[in-house]
């Protein structure tokens, strides 16, 4: 165990800014909030740093990290070649929720890439990850901060119940915003490929870039993944998830009739008198994306915490793309009903 230093983001000073950037660049790691989820944060050119990371978090050492920065200066040495057409890509959505996929310099250690050739690249927008690593003038490796397999953290707590004791120190900035992690586009060869899907979607970058791009299927048994990423389980609670897709009227006698020693339910506000007598989460509404997102984890981790041993959640095409991603490889059981 070592004592975890905690920082508020609202009462950060100049000099807790250029102690957590020392920390860093000498090796240590420190927990800060991104707009997307919280990201476990050390120097991403530092092997040493990077090995720790993978330790803290029990994470497989050839799943690959992404790398943040945080001005477009920052990324000519860290890649071979930046394709035309990604400037417009940087334009529009940087800094925010997608990370790029480039042919990677020899100046990132293959720690950091899981011994691949390439690199993940992200600017993020959340001010205070902006100022860390502005001031510690490195690329910060940051993968999500909770322990590996485990749902992402988007709430302090979720890193505290994960983290505290392991690395040098965190940075409490509350709720995450967006509440999935961001969208993986490769583009280091063609036909340009989305890894994983997020905030950012397909629709919204053929639209800037102007032309078709593929998405890899995860799910599909047959396809080498393309991202180490894929192969692994993610995002699980210790209960059992059971995600059902179908009609509510379908729906809601499938999970009454379910037997369990203890049962708990997962659905937007919509559907909530449904199930008044069972272990109950709501997850935002279904005319509201971003109020179901920023809620999915922090419900499954919920649900730990009740010690609920099967968790019905109740899936809806609203949910969007990303999220029934995220959904359909944290559960155990993916159930679709007319
Ligand atoms: O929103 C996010 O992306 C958050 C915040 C903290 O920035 N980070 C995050 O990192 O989700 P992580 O490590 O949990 O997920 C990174 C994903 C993994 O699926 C990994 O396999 C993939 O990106 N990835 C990283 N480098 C890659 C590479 N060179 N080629 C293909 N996939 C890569
Ligand atoms: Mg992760």
């Amino acid at each position: 165990m070592i004592q975890t230093k905690i920082y508020q983001a609202g009462l950060l000073k100049k000099e807790d800014i250029k102690t957590v950037a020392a920390l860093i660049k000498s090796g240590g790691l420190c927990v800060l909030p991104t707009e997307t989820v919280y990201g476990l944060a050390g120097n991403g050119l530092d092997p040493s740093a990077i090995e720790k990371i993978y330790e803290a978090k029990g994470r497989p050492s050839d799943n690959p990290l992404i790398l943040h920065i945080a001005e477009r200066a920052m990324l000519k040495n860290l890649v071979r070649e930046i394709p035309a057409g990604v400037s417009k890509l940087m334009d529009e959505f940087w800094p925010g929720p997608l990370t790029l996929v480039f042919k990677k310099s020899d100046l990132v250690p293959k720690e950091a890439t899981g011994g691949l050739d390439s690199v993940a690249i992200r600017m993020p927008s959340h001010p205070v990850m902006q100022k860390i690593i502005k001031e510690a003038n490195v690329p910060l490796a940051a993968p999500s901060a909770n322990l590996s397999g485990k749902p992402s953290s988007t709430r302090f707590s979720h890193v505290f119940k994960d983290l505290n004791g392991k690395i040098e120190a965190m940075i409490d900035g509350g709720e995450s915003t967006l509440g999935i992690e961001s969208t993986v586009l490769d583009i280091s060869s063609l036909p340009w490929t989305i890894l994983r899907p997020g905030f950012v979607t397909q629709a919204m970058i053929e639209n800037v870039v102007g032309h078709p791009i593929l998405k890899s299927n995860p799910l599909s048994p047959l396809e080498t993944p393309k991202s180490p990423g894929m192969k692994y389980r993610h995002y699980q609670p210790q209960g059992m998830l059971h995600a059902i897709l179908g009609q509510i009227s379908s729906v809601v006698p499938y999970i009454h009739q379910t037997q369990s020693p203890s049962k708990g339910v997962i659905c937007t506000q919509e559907w909530a008198h449904h199930f008044k007598t069972l272990h109950l989460r709501t997850i935002g509404s279904i005319h509201d994306l971003n109020s179901m997102t920023s809620e999915l984890y922090a419900a499954l981790r919920d649900m730990d915490d009740r010690d609920v041993e099967d968790i019905y959640l109740v899936a809806h095409e609203s949910m969007g793309e990303a999220l029934l991603d995220r959904i359909k490889k944290a559960s155990s059981e993916w159930i679709e009903l007319p």
